[in-house]
């Protein structure tokens, strides 16, 4: 299909439950959910914003109707959305204050509509949207300040659009952007000041435009994934900075800067250069920086030597290879020490290299932690399928693809600059060792459900780059201590859906950069002594839906930087509350679904001092006591206690950070010994969902909107502040006369 750049970016939109019950008001020819509070409208062929909506409608997908014009206030009767779909409506436009009132909105999906301009006030209101997709429509236009209210904006999406020029500061008011994709435009004028105030951007995708850039005089363009650069692609006649860095090119041609004569500073550090040619045209320049390429000082590179001392071009930047060069100066060799060995000799010092899994000098693409972090965020946090943001930009990157074609071994053959390998849904069952050789530029390997039941072991030598390895659904059920030999970087390993009945602890003990694990739905029923021991900086550990009744008391004692542990669904009866005391840095902690009935005094106090987010919801806890949350203050951030059998709560007093906390389907008494919660939960700024359980007609009732706590000893006058709370508190719009609403549910992993 013809919209590939923003699907796969954004495919959350909104999944609406197949037993969707349907909500009080709900269009005729919609799909409402009580539950989630979604309402999905999808290609009905509706030419307005429906009004017979839910007013505490959160998700509203609209996606393939006939919209054409979109009126000031059009959502004013749904002010509580936060994702908003109007893909391929046939919108042309989008009048000023449209969206006022959607304060909330936090995506919104205008693409492959028929919008041309972008108004002043098009976008007003949007105060807290991260996410603007207007890919594929026919913007030619952007008055100023058109985005100025979008300040929590962190991607803005332009892509195939027909923008010519972009005026002086553009974008003004995006302070928190980080990513702003302007590729397949006609762009060839840009205002000296067009991208002034981007102050946060970390990527910019100007590819396919016409730019010529006559005035500008700085460039950056890192962090993009761009691989090559041609012939005169940055033809520039002012620029004299330019910033190339963390990119992944592999070949730059000597006359991409043919056309740019007045620079003077290039950096194109942190790429992954081999060797560079004499540039032409750039006769002033006097910085190069290739610090951080892995740079090959061999003959090839003895002409940018060369050119270099005669235009006296300072060089940064060190050699990789050969291995008596590796981590020399590129200012300290002399044009004549650069020499070619024959190229028998070159070739099995290639060889060499691969094997020798310890070498440092030569620089792996490593991915810049704030990607590390969006990726995290993407899949966990939004419910956005991974973007996979840095090594998977279509087009740019080497993507090398034998998925499901029924290989029962793995193929050769494949380009040694692959980056991506995806080999998923084969029938490998036994893959030997060595059998990824010379795919030594692989940063992502994908081997799922490919009826794996062994690895030989070094299997995955020589895989220099590897940093996500996919082997989820498989049959395995060991690996042996040599398993990840030669694969160092390893950073993110999936091994869930396979059939461990023993935590495969030998294996990581060769992988010193293992930075998540992921190892749920596998059988492992015991954590013995040491089982981390190695994977010292191991962060994410996931086990949910194993079997797991007995971990040691010193099970995670070397995993001191572990700061995310879910252990939902499985057979333990206590917290492991000893083992557990190691981890100074955990912050996540997910116990749910498992046979816990009571949790014991200061169960949680070793994790005081670092933990956020408390889950021990599912668990059939029938007693909390009430020091069970002792020393837990202000750090803890989100504490899920639903579907459980309280009949009463600990103080939640102590815990004045709490954003979050769910109390739902809990029968709490709703007597007097339940005052204290009620008056907690009257002076704090929080949605907490909590109903009564007991006595039977107040069952169902939110203890908030229960009147039975004014004839309380301490409690006088009538609470007041819920009501003035209204407008801020989607909850509240439904008052107890009404059938109660089942709470907004976090999905328990
Ligand atoms: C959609 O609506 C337009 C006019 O509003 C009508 O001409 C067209 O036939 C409708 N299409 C369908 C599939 O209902
Ligand atoms: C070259 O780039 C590296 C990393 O980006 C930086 O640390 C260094 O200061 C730069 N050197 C010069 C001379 O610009
Ligand atoms: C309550 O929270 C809202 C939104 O998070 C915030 O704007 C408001 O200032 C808060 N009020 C108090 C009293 O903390």
């Amino acid at each position: 299909m013809g919209f590939a750049v923003p699907s796969d970016l954004v495919v959350l939109l909104l999944l609406i439950s197949t037993q969707a019950v349907h909500l009080r008001k709900c269009p005729r020819t919609c799909v409402c959910d009580d539950v989630k509070l979604t309402v999905a409208c999808v290609r009905k062929n509706l030419t307005r914003v429906p009004t017979a909506v839910s007013e505490i409608t959160v998700k509203l997908d609209l996606r393939g109707n006939n919209i054409q014009e979109l009126p000031t206030g059009a959502f004013r009767h749904i002010p509580y959305l936060t994702h908003l779909s109007l893909h391929r409506c046939a919108i042309q436009r989008v009048q000023e204050g449209a969206f006022r009132s959607l304060g909330r909105l936090v995506f919104l999906d205008l693409a492959n509509n028929n919008i041309e301009i972008l108004y002043q006030e098009s976008f007003d209101g949007l105060s807290s949207l991260k996410q603007l997709l207007l890919d594929h429509n026919r913007v030619e236009e952007i008055q100023p300040g058109a985005f100025s209210q979008l300040g929590f904006l962190n991607l803005l999406s332009l892509t195939h659009n027909q923008l010519v020029y972009l005026p002086n500061m553009a974008f003004q008011g995006l302070q928190n952007i980080k990513w702003l994709r302007l590729s397949h435009n006609s762009l060839n004028n840009l205002a000296p000041e067009a991208f002034g105030s981007l102050l946060t951007l970390a990527r910019l995708s100007l590819d396919h435009n016409e730019l010529q850039l006559p005035q500008v005089t700085r460039l950056d363009l890192g962090h993009n994934p761009i691989t090559y650069l041609g012939e005169e692609t940055i033809s520039m006649p002012k620029l004299t900075h330019l910033f190339m860095d963390h990119m992944s090119l592999q070949d730059f041609s000597m006359a991409a800067l043919a056309f740019s004569p007045r620079l003077v500073h290039l950096d194109l550090s942190h790429n992954q250069l081999r060797v560079l040619q004499p540039l032409v045209g750039p006769a002033q320049l006097t910085r190069l920086n290739l610090t951080g390429n892995p740079i090959h000082c061999s003959c090839y590179l003895r002409p940018l030597r060369e050119w270099a001392l005669s235009g006296f071009v300072r060089l940064a930047g060190a050699c990789a290879r050969p291995p008596h060069f590796s981590g020399e100066n590129l200012e300290a060799l002399h044009p004549t020490e650069l020499r070619c060995q024959s190229q028998e000799a070159m070739l099995e010092a290639e060889l060499e290299e691969i094997n020798r899994a310890t070498l440092t000098t030569t620089p792996v693409p490593r991915i810049p932690s704030e990607h590390r972090r969006a990726y995290k965020l993407h899949t966990d946090r939004a419910g956005i399928k991974p973007n996979l943001l840095f090594h998977l930009h279509q087009g740019e990157t080497h993507h090398s693809s034998c998925e499901n074609r029924g290989h029962t071994k793995v193929p050769h053959g494949f380009s040694p600059d692959t980056r991506f390998l995806d080999l998923r849904d084969n029938h490998f069952h036994y893959i030997p060792s060595h059998s990824f050789r010379g795919l030594v530029q692989v940063v992502s390997l994908h081997i799922q459900r490919c009826k794996i039941h062994e690895l030989e072991g070094a299997t995955f030598s020589g895989m220099k780059a590897l940093v996500y390895l996919y082997l989820s659904e498989n049959d395995l059920s060991s690996l042996s201590a040599q398993t990840f030999r030669g694969a160092p970087e390893l950073t993110y390993l999936h091994l869930e859906k396979n059939k461990f009945a023993r935590f495969p602890w030998e294996a990581f003990k060769l992988l010193p950069n293992l930075l998540s694990l992921h190892l749920e739905h596998n059988a492992i029923s015991r954590l013995e002594q040491g089982v981390l021991a190695g994977a010292k900086r191991l962060r994410e550990l996931y086990l949910t839906g194993n079997v797991i009744n007995m971990v040691a008391p010193n099970a995670f004692d070397s995993a001191s930087a572990l700061d995310t542990l879910h252990m939902g669904s499985n057979q333990l009866k206590e917290v492991p509350a000893e083992a557990l005391g190691k981890l100074s840095h955990l912050a996540e902690l997910r116990l749910s679904k498992n046979p816990i009935r009571w949790v014991g005094p200061s169960a949680f106090l070793p994790l005081a001092g670092s933990l956020k987010h408390l889950y021990l919801n599912g668990l059939g806890l029938e007693k909390v006591r009430g020091w069970a949350l002792a020393g837990l203050g202000p750090g803890l951030q989100s504490l899920f206690l639903e579907e459980n059998q309280l009949e009463e709560v600990p103080l939640l007093s102590p815990l004045t950070g709490l954003k979050v906390v769910n109390l739902a389907e809990n029968p709490l008494l709703c007597d007097c010994a339940l005052l204290p919660l009620r008056k907690w939960i009257d002076t704090v700024n929080l949605t907490v969902s909590a109903t009564c359980g007991h006595p039977s007609e107040l069952r169902g009732q939110e203890v908030k909107d229960v009147k039975i706590f004014k004839s309380c000893p301490g409690e006088g006058s009538p609470p007041t502040k819920q009501k003035a709370s209204k407008t801020s508190k989607p909850k509240s719009t439904h008052q107890c006369t009404c059938p109660k609403i089942a709470p907004v549910k976090k999905i328990p992993s």
